[in-house]
């Protein structure tokens, strides 16, 4: 029998009306058209349906509608301020770290949500934090690379942010922003 539900979708408020057992992930790619997360094993096995909630990156193919509650959801399409992408996108794009693209979302949710918890990760802290991620065309150095990546430029961004305050504090002295080659 179907509920009324309120979500919190990438700073959105929605009402939607459902089955409370129905996945996440069909009301954002079937009543939301937030078609960033993926479809892939509808298990929670590889990772393409991923989502952030609350800042954690978790799949989306496994929530049932009612367990999100009044949690801020945020999908692919949410990452970026809708002017610029986030770095982590960007990093992906640098790196041309696409082949089919559909392990894409999940990749890169991971990696935000690797990002947000450690700034600085290491090598192995990569590896693990995609392990649960597949993709089926084996594009991993290329992926590995696009994370480098994606941490000089959330580092670069940073920095910025810092300078733009400090200039803010000091009256608003000229500032040079930097951006990873
Ligand atoms: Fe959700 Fe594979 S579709 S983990």
């Amino acid at each position: 029998m179907s509920k009324a539900f309120q979500l919190d979708v990438n700073g959105s408020q929605w009402a939607v009306e459902a089955d409370p057992k129905t996945p996440l992930l069909y009301i954002l790619r079937n009543d939301l058209a937030l078609n960033g997360p993926k479809f892939g094993c509808g298990l929670g096995e590889c990772g393409a349906c991923s989502i952030l909630v609350d800042g954690r990156a978790v799949r989306a193919c496994t929530i049932p509608l009612s367990a999100v509650g009044s949690r801020c959801v945020t999908t692919l399409e949410g990452l970026g301020d809708g002017d610029n992408l986030h770095p982590v996108q960007q990093a992906f794009i640098d790196a041309a770290a696409a082949q089919c693209g559909y392990c894409l979302n999940g990749m890169i949710i991971a990696t935000v949500a690797l990002l947000q918890q450690n700034p600085s990760p290491s090598e192995a802290d990569i590896r693990e934090a995609l392990r649960h991620n597949l993709c089926r065309c084996g594009t991993h150095i290329e992926i590995l690379a696009a994370v480098r990546g994606a941490v000089e430029l959330s580092q670069a961004d940073l920095r910025n942010e810092a300078a733009r305050k400090v200039a803010r504090m000091s009256g608003g002295a000229t500032e040079t922003l930097e951006r990873p080659q």
